[in-house]
């Protein structure tokens, strides 16, 4: 059964927002490179990749329910960092923002009577607690270390290899 109009818009909507995620992850990623945290780097560039498989998800899902996935405008990602633990706060916080949209989406399919789409976006909801927690216990990590620069490197070489 076809998305009703009001459905098709905001999972377009989640679409341009998962594609501006990544861009946002990529410049993290760019940032980072700059401070010589290359494993930081790597963690956000593999979170930008993971970005644009959410966008393809949510196209697919269009796509089977004969509906139209249409890539909307992807704003510049505004990313201002001078350390690495900037960059994870400003990862969380970007995730807080996706995760509270989800929750949205998910709302506004029950309110439409939409049944066929809960399973996907429950999916994305569990998914959304595992990111926030995983930025999160970076974030606690790093404010563990301070600016001690051995500590920093070592989970910079843990992330990197993730
Ligand atoms: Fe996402």
């Amino acid at each position: 059964m076809r998305l009703n109009d009001t459905l098709e818009k905001a999972f377009n909507d989640q679409i341009t927002m998962e594609l501006h995620a990544s861009s946002v992850y990529r410049q993290l990623a760019i940032e980072l490179d700059q401070l010589d945290l290359v494993g930081m780097a790597s963690w956000m560039r593999k979170q930008a990749e993971e970005e644009i498989e959410h966008a393809e998800r949510f196209i697919a899902h269009l796509a089977d329910r004969d509906n139209r996935a249409e890539i909307g405008t992807i704003d510049k990602p505004e990313v201002k960092i001078s350390s690495a633990i900037d960059a994870f706060r400003a990862s969380l916080e970007h995730e807080e923002k996706v995760s509270a949209s989800i929750r949205a989406l998910r709302k506004l399919a029950d309110d439409e009577g939409d049944v066929d789409s809960r399973p996907l976006l429950d999916d994305f909801l569990v998914e959304q607690i595992e990111e926030e927690d995983s930025v999160r216990s970076i974030i606690g990590r790093l404010n563990l270390v301070g600016n001690e620069g051995s500590g920093l490197l070592r989970i910079d070489d843990e992330l990197g290899s993730r």
